[in-house]
């Protein structure tokens, strides 16, 4: 009985701790370690598909595969290399996150402008490819990206270990956390002092998460300027956003102020999404990112963008 009780306490101080860890999207050990076995597995399944596809009897394969291989997965693999054969690299987005991606007059690909966009742009145009964006909503970019209607998602999205469970990520371009825009009379100085006041997000990213985690009541919004507008209306006392993202709303409204708690959002890194086991094209984009932070282009890129008035 004691032991028993000794054992319950010890995991429910583990637990704890765990989701202290794991408050704001911040990877830990033991579940990173959990999911990157998962993915490896997973990899290697369709990494098995891609070569058996690759030697052209579809048919043949199923059949040899048909334990194995998830229907899903094969449909997902022809989808991808098909649209990269065709020359078109075509990137999923959700351009209401400035200075990673917005819609402009004159945008680097079509009306699409931002870090992000000219960074794509640029993988394709590297590899001989040219880019395309399908804009949706930020909810929709993995099942779009599982689905095979786009090749990759480039969206200023944070690597979390859910999120890759679904897809294969990049090494990260960008790192950023949480932070919370008040205005700028708030006695909000800590992200405890949120408790009893009233809190907005956007629906679906990260944001959501750590606010939720910590427990907090919320309301979420579609974009991040309706939860802006919410604020310089009065109507909620605090927005929690991705920091780049924070200071573009703070420039283009009068009268917030950025909050920053460190102790309470971990850092977080953007990466480019690719569906499971597309190594062909996460070593492409891989290459290219690793290019692009050594030569100082991303951040060359990010000073651009941060800089300039929309
Ligand atoms: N970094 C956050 C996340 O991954 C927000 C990303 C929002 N991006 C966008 N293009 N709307 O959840």
């Amino acid at each position: 009985m004691k032991k028993t009780a000794k054992v319950l306490a010890l995991l429910l101080s583990m637990a704890m701790t765990m989701s202290a860890l794991t408050a704001c999207g911040n990877d830990t050990a033991a579940t990173d370690t959990q999911a990157d076995a998962a993915a490896d597995t997973e990899a290697a399944d369709t990494q098995t598909d891609a070569a058996d596809t690759e030697a052209a009897d579809t048919q043949t394969d199923a059949a040899a595969d048909a334990e194995a291989a998830d229907a899903e997965t094969d449909a997902a693999d022809t989808g991808a290399v098909a649209t990269i054969q065709d020359g078109v690299l075509t990137f999923g987005t959700n351009p209401e996150f400035p200075p990673f991606e917005f819609v402009a007059a004159n945008g680097v690909i079509d009306q699409y402008d931002g870090i992000d966009m000219a960074i794509a742009k640029q993988i394709a145009e590297e590899n001989g490819m040219t880019a395309a964006i399908e804009s949706m909503e930020f909810d929709s970019l993995l099942i779009a990206l599982q689905n095979g209607q786009i090749d990759a998602v480039i969206a200023g999205m944070t690597v979390t270990d859910e999120r890759k469970e679904a897809v294969d990520f990049s090494v990260p371009y960008y790192t950023a956390t949480q932070v919370m825009i008040v205005k700028e009379d708030s006695d909000i100085a800590k992200a405890s002092d949120m408790a009893d006041k009233k809190i907005c997000v956007v629906q679906g990213y990260t944001g959501e998460t750590c606010v939720s985690d910590m427990g907090y009541d919320y309301e979420a919004f579609k974009k991040g300027t309706e939860a802006v507008l919410e604020l310089v209306n009065g109507k909620c006392d605090v927005v929690v956003i991705d920091s780049a993202t924070a200071q573009k709303y703070v420039d283009d409204n009068e009268g917030l102020k950025i909050v920053e708690d460190p102790d309470a959002f971990d850092s977080e890194e953007y990466a480019i999404a690719v569906q499971k086991g597309n190594t062909q094209l996460l070593d492409m984009i891989n290459s290219a990112i690793e290019a692009k932070l050594a030569d100082g282009t991303i951040s060359a890129l990010s000073a651009q963008y941060l800089d300039a008035e929309e």
